[in-house]
């Protein structure tokens, strides 16, 4: 993939920058952990030998983890110089084979066609406008090889848990003052370090993200709910995680070219 010199999507790479510690911190919040990570484990299937692209990769939380399951291939891409500092640091440290890129997925940041899986967690939903929001997608499509890639994508679910204190059990709270497309979805969490995330989302239905997808060249999609993992039941039994079920704040959606 060629090296694209964007700085990346106005306004977002500001949004992230200085937050790649915080990010690998949250990896860890049991909500992550359990349902997320979990969840994603089961939708990317088996991994072994593939060519798999991290689009938004921030801190490189799932790229590192893409390598560990087996990718023989594994290219982070975001946007924010900041959060890739941090992944950079991380591959120094412990080295998994990945590559990091610059680059702002909202354009065409590499139309190779050879990579078996993308993969893009919380991305989709910073998109603040449906074009932007068909520009990932695009992005990702024509980082997939023709026949056979799959893009798994986790975004805010549109029926989300509406109350901001919905899922404060989880460590983190949701605000949306608006119902519209494109509205802003405001999360803010409190780490176990006091470290604060404070991040701007957007709202996008079903229909506007299958749409985009269609657009950019996928012909079908599909969406899953997180499930939490054995452990994450044992650990905090099902009366914790029940309130998250019935509303998940996430949704994976799968989308492959045929
Ligand atoms: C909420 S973070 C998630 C990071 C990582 N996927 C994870 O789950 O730990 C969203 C990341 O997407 C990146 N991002 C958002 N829009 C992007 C775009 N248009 N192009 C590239 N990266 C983007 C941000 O810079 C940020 O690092």
């Amino acid at each position: 993939m060629r090296e694209p010199s964007t700085t990346g999507a106005a306004g977002t790479t500001d949004a992230f920058d200085a937050l790649g510690d915080l990010y690998e911190e949250s990896a860890r919040l049991p909500f992550r952990e359990h349902l997320e990570h979990h969840s994603v484990r089961k939708a990317v299937g088996d991994v072994t030998g593939l060519d798999a692209l991290d689009l938004g990769c921030g801190s490189g939380v799932y790229t590192r983890r893409l390598a560990a399951w087996g990718a023989a291939r594994v290219t982070g891409v975001d946007c924010s110089a900041s959060m890739l500092a941090t992944a950079r640091v991380v591959e120094r440290a412990r080295p998994v084979g990945a590559r990091y890129v610059h680059a702002d997925a909202t354009r065409p940041v590499t139309d190779d066609g050879t990579a078996d899986l993308v993969l893009s967690v919380y991305v989709l939903c910073y998109a603040r406008s449906q074009q932007e929001l068909t520009g990932v997608l695009t992005t990702a499509r024509r980082a997939l090889r023709p026949t056979g890639g799959r893009l798994v994508a986790v975004t805010l679910n549109p029926d989300y848990g509406r109350g901001t204190a919905y899922y404060a059990p989880y460590g983190f709270t949701l605000t949306q003052p608006e119902e519209r497309e494109g509205a802003p979805v405001t999360l803010d969490a409190t780490l176990p370090s006091g470290g604060r995330l404070h991040l701007t989302a957007h709202w996008w239905s079903k229909d506007t993200y299958e749409r985009a997808a269609r657009a950019a060249g996928f012909a079908r999609t599909s969406w899953t709910r997180l499930t939490v993992s054995p452990q994450g039941r044992e650990l905090l039994g099902d009366a914790y995680w029940s309130a998250y079920l019935r509303a998940p704040q996430a949704l994976i959606l799968e989308a492959t070219a045929s």
